[in-house]
Parts: structure tokens; sequence; C-alpha cells
């Protein structure tokens, strides 16, 4: 009961227009600084390099939310393809993950493909990777869509997606994204039924059935879940059908699991983060609020000591 309650509390205000707005002068606060790494580009890069010390790999994630004019999305796009230069020269490790609706997907579709090409073109440039984040249903097929015109169209091979579990069409989408590097995650928005399983147990039934169609289609497979059954089941099956740890990688979100990040580096698996960071942090800390009550304790730590 409790809970549904701050669940859909915290779903609420993580769409906030205002807070989200007024929290870009706040700075971090309520403990955000534990799942968020600082607001520029110098802090997040000093966090991937502590998290490369440690044997951990990265993907950096320059937060924002609603952003609905061409300014903003071409703000967004440079910011990115800065971010793609600051790793370069820094000489870490660590790929990038951007929404597609922050480049502008909503405003205009060619548009926000153009963003992408200059984002991938810096990726190039730099030798690193861009994963698309996957966005609520109604963004999913079009997601798909500019995947595809990317890599098929435009000749970018650094590009990536997510495929989430629960939805229905997860496993076609896998298997037609065949030899296409996937994040696969059992998904994080809220859904209708028409379209995706409601039930914990039929999301992890399908999670780890895409996750086993991808291992043995011998495409690289990103298994990203907090989930230590999930991943208990993953190194099983990776063992027993003979996947070399080359052809996968877990990943988890900055500040959660730490132990569990660790223990896998030193068990031989690759161990990749993702680290958001940027001032549009409120909507981001709100939804990991949401995704877990416990969590709400460190928010409320945080807020005490600030
Ligand atoms: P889930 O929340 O289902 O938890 C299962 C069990 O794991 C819990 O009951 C508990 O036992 C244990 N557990 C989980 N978290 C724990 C914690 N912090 N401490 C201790 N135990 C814990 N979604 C999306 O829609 N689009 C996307 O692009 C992405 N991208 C993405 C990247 C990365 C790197 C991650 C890790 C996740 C995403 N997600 C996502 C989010 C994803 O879809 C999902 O909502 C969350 O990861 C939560 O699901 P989990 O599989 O982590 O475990």
């Amino acid at each position: 009961m409790f809970s549904t309650i701050s669940k859909n509390f915290f779903l609420y205000v993580s769409q906030h227009k205002g807070l989200n707005k007024a929290a870009r002068k706040w700075g971090l606060k309520f403990g955000a600084a534990q799942v968020v790494a600082g607001v520029t580009i110098d802090h997040a890069i000093q966090t991937v390099k502590e998290l490369n010390d440690k044997g951990i790999l990265c993907t950096l994630d320059h937060l924002g939310e609603f952003v609905n004019s061409t300014e903003e999305a071409l703000q967004a796009t440079e910011y990115n393809v800065r971010t793609l230069e600051a790793i370069g020269k820094a000489g870490v490790n660590s790929h990038l993950s951007v929404k597609m609706t922050q480049l502008g997907l909503d405003i205009d579709r060619e548009f926000c493909v153009k963003n992408m090409c200059q984002i991938l073109d810096a990726a190039k440039r730099t030798n690193n990777f861009v994963r698309i984040d996957m966005e609520d249903y109604a963004h999913c097929q079009i997601t798909l869509d500019i995947l595809r015109e990317l890599r098929e169209v435009y000749g970018f091979d650094n590009v990536g997606t997510v495929i989430q579990a629960y939805l229905y069409r997860a496993h076609n989408d896998v298997k037609d994204l065949k030899g296409i590097s996937l994040r696969l995650v059992k998904g994080a928005y809220k859904e209708e039924p028409a379209v995706a399983y409601q039930d914990k147990k039929e999301i992890d039934e399908n999670y780890m059935k895409i996750i086993k169609e991808h291992l043995q289609s011998g495409s690289y497979t990103a298994i990203a879940s907090h989930d230590h059954r999930i991943i208990a089941k993953v190194k099983k099956f990776a063992e027993d059908n003979d996947i070399p740890r080359t052809q996968f990688e877990f990943q988890m979100l900055y500040g959660f699991r730490e132990e569990l990040q660790e223990s896998l580096v030193k068990e031989g698996y690759k161990m990749r983060v993702y680290v958001p960071f940027g001032d549009d942090w409120f909507g981001y800390f709100m939804r990991r609020l949401a995704e877990r009550p416990q969590n709400v304790g460190f928010a409320l730590r945080g807020f005490f000591s600030k």
C-alpha cells in the first residue's frame, strides 16, 4: 500500500515541470549526489576515472527533461558532442547514452536524426559507442526505425539501443535486431496491459527469454539489472552454453549495489555503470525513488544532512 502511494507520488513529482525547472538552480539536493555524478562534465569525468580505477566501465548520460524547443535540443546535442570529446581527451573508458526526446524527437524526426548523426560522428572521431536509451512505448517503434536508418542509411556501426522485457513485442524485436549490440532491461515506464506484461513473474520470464535469444544468436548483450537472481541465471546460462564473457556485460546504475558491481568485476565479468550527470537531475532522481521505496531512506538522510 505504502509502496504504491509512494511510487505514484514520486512518479507524479518526477513529471512536475515547475519542480524540475526550479531544481536546476538548487545543485544536487536530498541525497541525489549518491545517484547523480555531479552537474558538470568535469564532475562526470572524475567519477568515471574513479570507477575505471575499480575495473568498472561506464556509460555517461547527460540528464535532460522536457525538451520541446529546437534551441534546447541543439544545446543537448552540442553537450553530448562535448561529453564525447571530454571522454576522448581524458582517456577514460566510457560510452555515451542518449535519449532521443532530448535531441528533438518530439519536435521533428529529421531534425533528431541530424542531431544523432552529429553525435555519432563525434563518437566515430573519438572511437566511441552510443547507446540510445529506450523511452516509453509511444517512442518505441520510431526509436527502432531511426536506429535502422542510422546504421543502414548513414552507415554508423557504433550505435545500439535498449529492449524492454515488459513489452509483448520484445522477443520479436530482439530477433529482428540479431547482430546489433543491445542493452536488455525489464522496463521502467508505466505501460498499459494492451502492450506490456504487468506481472513481475511474467516480466522476469520474458527478460530471461530475450537475454537467452540474443546471447544464443551470438550478438553482444548488455544485461542491465540490479536483480541478483537474474544475474545468477545469466552467469549459469553463459557457462552452460559456452557463451564467452567477451560477448556480454552486466550494467547497473551509478550508486546502486556497489558491492555486487565490484564482486562481478572480481569474478572476471565485464561491468558497466550508467553514470547520469547534469543540472537536470530532479526527474531522474524522483524516478529512482519511485522504483524502490527503500531508496527513500537515503533521500531523507540526504535531505536532513544538506
Ligand atoms: P528490479 O527492480 O525488478 O528488482 C528485482 C530484485 O532485485 C528486487 O526485488 C531486489 O531483490 C533486487 N534489487 C533491485 N535493486 C536493488 C538494490 N538497489 N539493492 C538491493 N537489491 C536490489 N529502462 C528503460 O525503460 N529504458 C532504458 O533505456 C533503461 N536503461 C537502463 C540502464 C541501466 C544500466 C539499468 C541498470 C537500468 C535501465 N533501465 C532502463 C531500468 C530498467 O528497465 C528497470 O526499471 C530497473 O533496472 C529496475 O529493474 P531491475 O532489473 O534492476 O530489478
